[in-house]
């Protein structure tokens, strides 16, 4: 069993994730969640997340990360995800508690404690970047670091940069610059995965995490329907899904590196393909696979 942590700022596409690791229990043990600022601010990520565990009667710990990138201000995302970050269900109100370490020092007991780990960053990287500076010594407990950001040709919030990527470009060139096996999945891959709308209304039932799955697409999607786009990328669903099924993915090794400067490119991600990279930076994913794979693994949770 893979020991996993997902660095996250919860999110639709984060919750997607996080559900398809918990119906796949044979093959994820979540150590736990950090959750950084990014979609929305951190103290919103973090209780989006709490409401949704709740949700599912789930006791793991949520350590709270970075409420701001390293060296820019906070720049949140309502259009895509709403004022709470996950705007769509509704969930009890409710003060949650959570576990009083900063995320970094989750990470240095964990990674103390276990021999290998592997990371699925969903969010900004400013909590990994940090983690990575701060305990230099743990970094070859890291099996890998799977992360949602970048893009090969393309950028979502600027011409050539992804928001996780652009939100903190200082935290992922030192992630890039770590050594650390990195699997990126650019926006390329995630929109080659995309779920349509029909196959959106499938989760359109009474059971309770299906219809969670439902609510959350319907205020999710409206982006793409806005856009005109045919399917809407699941994002951060990739990066995990990798781990569970590599055949399912084609990619190339090589060395990313991340513009800092540049007055249309700042947090692009500049990819040269190179069999010495620390980085496989995928490119294509069999969809039909993949989101039947995320329609079944939903599905088993209202099962189970
Ligand atoms: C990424 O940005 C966030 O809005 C999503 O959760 C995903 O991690 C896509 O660019
Ligand atoms: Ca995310």
């Amino acid at each position: 069993r893979r020991k996993i942590i997902f660095d996250c700022d919860p999110g639709h596409d984060d919750i997607f994730a996080i559900l398809f690791a918990l119906a796949h229990p044979e093959e994820f043990e979540i150590l736990g969640f950090a959750t950084v600022a990014g979609n929305q601010t951190l103290d919103k990520v973090s209780n989006n997340l709490a409401n949704v565990l709740d949700f599912l009667h789930l006791d793991l710990p949520i350590y709270k990360g970075y409420d701001k990138p390293i060296a820019k201000p906070l720049e949140v995302q309502p259009l895509a995800h709403g004022e709470s970050g996950l705007d769509g269900p509704v969930f009890p109100k409710k003060e949650h508690q959570f576990q009083t370490k900063h995320a970094i020092e989750f990470y240095k007991e964990m990674l103390e404690t276990h021999d290998q780990i592997s990371i699925i960053a969903i969010g900004p990287l400013t909590n990994v970047a940090l983690m990575l500076k701060t305990y230099p010594h743990l970094i070859h407990k890291i099996e890998c670091i799977s992360c949602m950001g970048g893009g090969i040709h393309e950028g979502n919030i600027q011409k050539r940069s992804e928001f996780n990527i652009y939100h903190d470009p200082e935290a992922a060139k030192i992630v890039f610059e770590s050594g650390v096996p990195v699997i990126l999945n650019p926006l390329e891959v995630c929109v080659a995965g995309g779920i349509t709308f029909a196959e959106m209304d499938l989760f359109n039932t009474k059971a309770p995490v299906s219809k969670l799955v439902y609510e959350l697409f319907e205020f999710y999607s409206r982006y793409s329907k806005e856009h005109n786009m045919s399917s809407s990328p699941i994002f951060d669903v990739c990066p995990l899904f990798y781990l569970y099924k590599p055949e399912f993915f084609k990619g190339f090794k090589a060395n990313v590196f991340i513009e800092l400067n540049g007055n249309y490119t700042r947090g692009m991600t500049v990819v040269e393909e190179s069999e010495q990279g620390n980085t496989l930076v995928l490119f294509d994913v069999d969809r039909d696979g993949f989101i039947q794979s995320f329609i079944e693994s939903i599905f088993t949770l209202d099962r189970n």
